[in-house]
């Protein structure tokens, strides 16, 4: 039996779109709140932070997805693209608030702050590696890469480590907000490893339950 009810099939479009618009309303509000002076302490370093939380939950949300969809039949595909590009989205506010509130757009300071701190050089290639990703997110990109577009979608699991080392470099204490990320990423790249044994070994268990239950049917 499904875990959730399925949703009518007229919903599914509408579902996407509206996951688009919930997924903007932590920046909205994050905005607001640094707009109305209302964010605790450093207002720019927690702009900042919110928004490097919320690229780093939708990275995670993105991966999770296919092992929702092999452990418990939850068929969810439909809203991964949105997710990766909200991912994507997030990281380009994040790095673009760092640029500009944090950084005033003085370009060496920016440059020198990327070669020269490994969190923000861990983070810089993480941006690069979604840029790809969320440039062949669409069906036509899908078409025309066949195979291929599997392979390079695959580098969401290396973006999703590195978004969570450079979480744990960036604070002076790694607390458990940090170790929750990290956990939850090995979790996802430990799936991914024994996905493919792990499917054989479902198909081949289905199948001997089929042929069981068609040789009952056949001799009752
Ligand atoms: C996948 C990509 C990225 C993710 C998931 C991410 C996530 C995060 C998170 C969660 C924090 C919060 C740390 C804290 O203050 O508690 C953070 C901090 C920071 N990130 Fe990123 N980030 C990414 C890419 C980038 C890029 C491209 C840059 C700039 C080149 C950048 C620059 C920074 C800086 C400077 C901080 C520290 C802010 C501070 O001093 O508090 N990040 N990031």
């Amino acid at each position: 039996m499904a875990l959730v009810p399925a949703l009518p099939k007229r919903f599914h479009g509408p579902s996407v779109w509206a996951l688009y618009a919930l997924g903007l309303i932590p920046a909205a509000w994050a905005f607001y709140l640094g707009a109305t002076g209302r964010l605790p302490g450093n207002a720019v370093k927690e702009f900042e932070h919110l928004l490097g939380l919320w690229a780093l939950r939708f990275l995670v949300a993105t991966l999770t997805i296919t092992p929702l969809r092999d452990l418990f039949g939850l068929n969810w595909l439909r809203y991964r693209r949105a997710l990766g590009l909200l991912a994507f989205y997030y990281v380009l506010m994040h790095f673009t608030a760092y640029m500009v509130l944090d950084q005033m757009l003085r370009i060496p300071a920016i440059v020198a702050d990327i070669a020269r701190r490994p969190f923000i050089t861990i983070g810089m290639a993480a941006l690069v590696m979604l840029i790809p990703l969320a440039l062949t997110s669409n069906n036509w990109s899908i078409r025309k890469l066949g195979q291929r577009w599997n392979k390079l979608h695959r580098l969401a699991y290396v973006i999703a480590a590195a978004g969570a080392l450079h979480f744990a470099m960036a604070v002076k204490v790694v607390g458990p907000e940090q170790m929750l990320y990290i956990v939850l990423v090995t979790l996802l790249l430990a799936w991914r490893a024994v996905r493919t044994p792990f499917l054989r070994w479902k198909r081949q268990r289905t199948a001997g339950a089929r042929s069981h239950t068609a040789t009952q049917k056949a001799a009752g």
